[in-house]
Formats: C-alpha cells, structure tokens, sequence
C-alpha cells in the first residue's frame, strides 16, 4: 500500500477519512468538508446516534457538493485520553472498513492538535497501524475471485508537519517490511520452507543488507559438538542448520547484543508423536527463528547504532528409522549431557547449542532467545502475553516496557530453583522433561538457563501462544502475527542504541 504524507492535498481521493471527538466534535478540516456537503456529516451523526466514541466508525455515502464515493468519520473520544498506539489501532481499524467500501485512494484528514504528542507521531503511528494491517498471505490462492480482494491502494495523509511525518514513517515502514517478511516465512508450507531453504532466504534478504551470514551444515555442527541440536534433525531427509546473522552498526567498543530463535520449521513430535488434529499448526514453530531474521534486517534497513548478533537454529522434527528415541542420551556442545526423554520437547534441544555456540563466538553482554516452546505458556497466558523468563531484573523490565509500546505485551514469569532440581536425571546431567504437568514452561525456560554462561543477562520470551492468531487484531490479520519484532526493534532503539 501506497501511503503518503502532504501539506495540501494532491489528488481527488474516492473516500474521505475525517475525525470526532467526544460529543461528536467534528476537527476543523472535518467542519469544512461538512460545511462543503451542507451539513451531510453533522446530519448523519444526527440521526445515526454518533457521538465520535473512541474507535467507532460511521460511514455515510458521498454526498452532494463533492465527488468522492464516501466519508468514514472516526470517532476518537477524549482526546487527553489518547495513547500513541491508540491511533494504530485507530489506522488498523480503517483498513477493513475501507475496503468494505470499496475505496481505492484514501485521503486522511487529522487536523487536530494534542498538547501531550506530536502530530507526526499521531499521523505515523495512524499510518503504521494500517499498513501493518493490510498484510495477506495469498500466493496460493489462484481462484480468489476479484470481488474478495482489498481494493486500497494508497492514503494520503494530509497535515502540516507532512516532512517530519514522511521522514518518521520512513523508519515505520522499514519495520513494517521485516514483519511482513516473518509474517511470510511463518505462513510458508513446510514442505517449501525447511532448514536449507530457510537458511537460503536468510542469506538472500540480509546479505544486501550488510549483515554478514553464515550457514553452518551438518557436518559443520559435527565439529563444533552440537549432538542436542543434531539429534532433533536426524528423523529428517531435510538436513539441520545453524544460521549465524552479524549486525556491525555500533561502534567496535560495544560489545553484542544476542537474539537467538528457535526454528523447527515442522514439529510432528517425532517418536513421541503429536496427535493428529491441528499439526498442521506446527508450521509456525520456526516462529521465534523468523522473528529473529526479521529483527535483523529491521535493525540493518533502518541502520541501528548497535552491533547485534542473531542466531537461529533449523531443523524438523520428524519420527523415522533414523529418529532420536525417548531414552536417548546427547552431547551438547557445552559438553553437558542430556537424556531425551520425550522426543516432542525439541525447542530446549536445538535452542540450548545454539544459545551456547552464540556465547562462545560472539561473547554478548545480553540474550534474548524466542522460542514456541511450551504449550503450557498458552493455557498460563492464552494468546494476550508472551510469557518472558529472566536472570536479569533490568532486562526483564525493559523487555516489558518495550512491549507495552507496541501492543505486543510480555508478562513476567518467576523461575525457582525447585524447577531446575526437577530435571536432574540419574542418566545424564539433565533430562528434557521433568515428567509431570507441572510449571511446564518454567520448566523449559530452566533447561535453556543451565546453558547461559556466567555474566550473560538473558531473558527467554515464550512466544506459543502469540506467534499465531486465530482472529483479527489491531495491527494483525489473523494468521501469523511476528509478534517480537517490533518489540524487540523498540527495545533496541530504546535500551540498546547509542
Ligand atoms: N512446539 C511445541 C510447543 C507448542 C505446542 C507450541 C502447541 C504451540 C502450540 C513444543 O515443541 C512442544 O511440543 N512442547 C511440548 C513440551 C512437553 C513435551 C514437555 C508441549 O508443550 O507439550
Ligand atoms: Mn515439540
Ligand atoms: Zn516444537
């Protein structure tokens, strides 16, 4: 979607975006459209009982005096009231209404002044909130017929500080462009993208972007020890991978910043296989794997002072002759064994080498890992909070604030070390499970800790219940949502950027 900021309109729109406050308040621009169509606006609110409620919309067909095909008028309540992501939601909301009408070019009109924010914030964030909405995963859809496809195509935003907005909303859509890259890598089949192909579009969208990449195959893996991470790939014809991203925008004084993903890019279970019902949704468990590639080319395209490191392991998960079996015992590269008692628990497995490897080559002062990992954070959670578990109360703290700006919220998870004794094993240093129903995402967030070296402030974000959306939401389409990236970008500029 086209989307442009000006001064002075610069073309006829086919339908009229205006605001209302509380009471029906019409802002000035939007009284002048109304004086223009003798009272069309005030009329409608009349009769359709609208009072400009924070996020109602009223459409009324194009009246008299102009040319364009409708008005939406969008109520905003009390306008003290509003928070920056107010107006996403504001701008998300839009999106389908507009393309129920049928509009093709969109002129917004906000025209309004807030004492507490900027009307280029105001104006880009309204923006932001419909882009991110307009996304869709229809490159299989051959029969789709033309009535089913959205219509929009641009939206122009009038108001004064039209080059602060357009210089804003540059950063906006670059962010915008890595979540549409996650959203097409987690709504991608599984059987077009697996480890290697994975890794191929990682090394072909942020290569140009000057981050440095490198694959590292099997027998890569072999040397450096990684028998966790090996053992979760070896059911499958279709090789694991470890994928190293280096982001050098800092200067070389800084030390990293680690992001590491959990990325099985199909999660059968293996030997202890999943139910039939529903697999299918575990094409979305390289989710924390996506986030993570798309974190990177955010940081890379909008050029954050920061030098950053994403790390991301690939593999699936797969039962056959050559599948890990419950009982097994592995090597990690940390030189820590583990036993395999439910081949179904993978995430710990793949994310515990690389976690480790990414410790051992890049020395990060911090690392965040996203994983799909338990489905015990959902029923803890639903799908409102990803879950984050921390060794470290600033970072946590960050992490949680970071995401309140964004609408993408973690809550806070307490570890204890009863969880951690709860996966010794007579057999090995630890096993994967602890073997009851228990605490069972604390539980995996303890196994990942026992492979962060000492001095390493980590948080570990449980993106299960939140990395896929079954219904709409502000923002994002249901289906996948890359929940984390803007997140995660936010924290960066935020926390991390000097
Ligand atoms: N990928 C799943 C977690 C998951 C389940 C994500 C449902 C989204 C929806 C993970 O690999 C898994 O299978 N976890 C097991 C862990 C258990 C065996 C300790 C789980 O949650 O059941
Ligand atoms: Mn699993
Ligand atoms: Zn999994």
């Amino acid at each position: 979607m086209k989307i442009t900021f000006e001064k002075k309109p610069s073309q006829k729109p086919d339908t009229y975006v205006v605001f209302a406050t509380e009471g029906g308040k019409l802002t000035p621009p939007a009284q002048e459209l109304d004086k223009k169509t003798e009272g069309a606006l005030k009329r409608a609110f009349g009769s359709e009982g609208f009072q400009g409620q924070k996020g109602k919309i009223l459409t009324i067909p194009g009246p008299a005096g102009i040319s364009a095909a409708h008005i939406v008028a969008v109520g905003l309540g009390k306008l003290v009231d509003l928070k920056a992501s107010d107006f996403e939601k504001i701008g998300s909301s839009l999106v389908p209404e507009l393309n129920a009408r049928k509009a093709v070019t969109a002129q917004v009109i906000f025209g309004d002044s807030l004492k507490h924010m900027p009307e280029e914030e105001i104006v880009t964030r309204m923006a932001s909130g419909m882009l991110l909405n307009s996304y869709r995963f229809d490159k299989y859809l051959t029969k789709e017929p033309k009535e089913k496809k959205p219509t929009l195509k641009s939206a122009e935003f009038i108001v004064d500080a039209a080059a602060a907005a357009r210089k804003k909303f540059d950063t906006s859509r670059k962010v915008a462009d890595a979540v549409f890259l996650v959203r097409d890598l987690v709504s991608e089949a599984p059987n077009v993208l697996y480890p290697e192909s994975f890794a191929n579009i990682i090394k072909r969208e942020l290569s140009p972007l000057g981050i440095e990449v490198k694959i590292l195959d099997r027998k890569d893996l072999k040397k450096l020890g990684m028998g966790a991470l090996m053992s979760v790939g070896q059911g499958s014809v279709r090789e694991e991978k470890l994928v190293t991203m280096h982001y050098k925008g800092g200067d070389k004084s800084q030390k990293n910043v680690a992001f590491v993903g959990k990325g099985v890019t199909f999660d059968t279970g293996g030997i202890s296989l999943k139910p039939g019902p529903g697999m299918e949704d575990m094409k979305w468990d390289m989710a924390g794997a996506g986030v993570v590639t798309g974190l990177m080319k955010a940081l890379a395209s909008r050029q954050a002072k920061v030098n950053a490191v994403g790390v991301v392991a690939l593999a699936e998960n797969m039962p056959s002759g050559m599948a890990s079996r419950p009982g097994d015992i592995v090597r990690s590269m940390s030189g820590q064994t583990v036993e395999i008692l439910n081949t179904d628990a993978e995430g710990r497995l793949i994310l515990c080498d690389a976690l480790w490897y990414c410790q051992e080559k890049f020395k990060p002062s911090q690392i965040v890992d996203l994983a799909t990992l338990t489905g015990a954070v959902i029923i803890a959670l639903g799908h409102e909070y990803g879950a984050v578990f921390s060794n470290d109360e600033v970072l946590s703290r960050d992490l949680v604030s970071a995401g309140k700006e964004v609408s993408e919220e973690l809550w806070p998870m307490p570890l204890n070390d009863a969880w951690d004794k709860a996966i010794d094993s007579p057999a090995a240093d630890m096993k994967n499970i602890s073997g009851g129903r228990d605490a069972g995402s604390a539980i995996g967030a303890h196994f990942l800790k026992r492979f962060i070296q000492k001095g390493v402030a980590w948080a570990h974000l449980d993106i299960a219940g939140v990395a896929w959306s079954a219904k709409d939401r502000p923002g994002v389409p249901k289906g996948a949502s890359a929940f984390g990236v803007r997140l995660l970008d936010r924290y960066v500029a935020e926390f991390c950027e000097k």
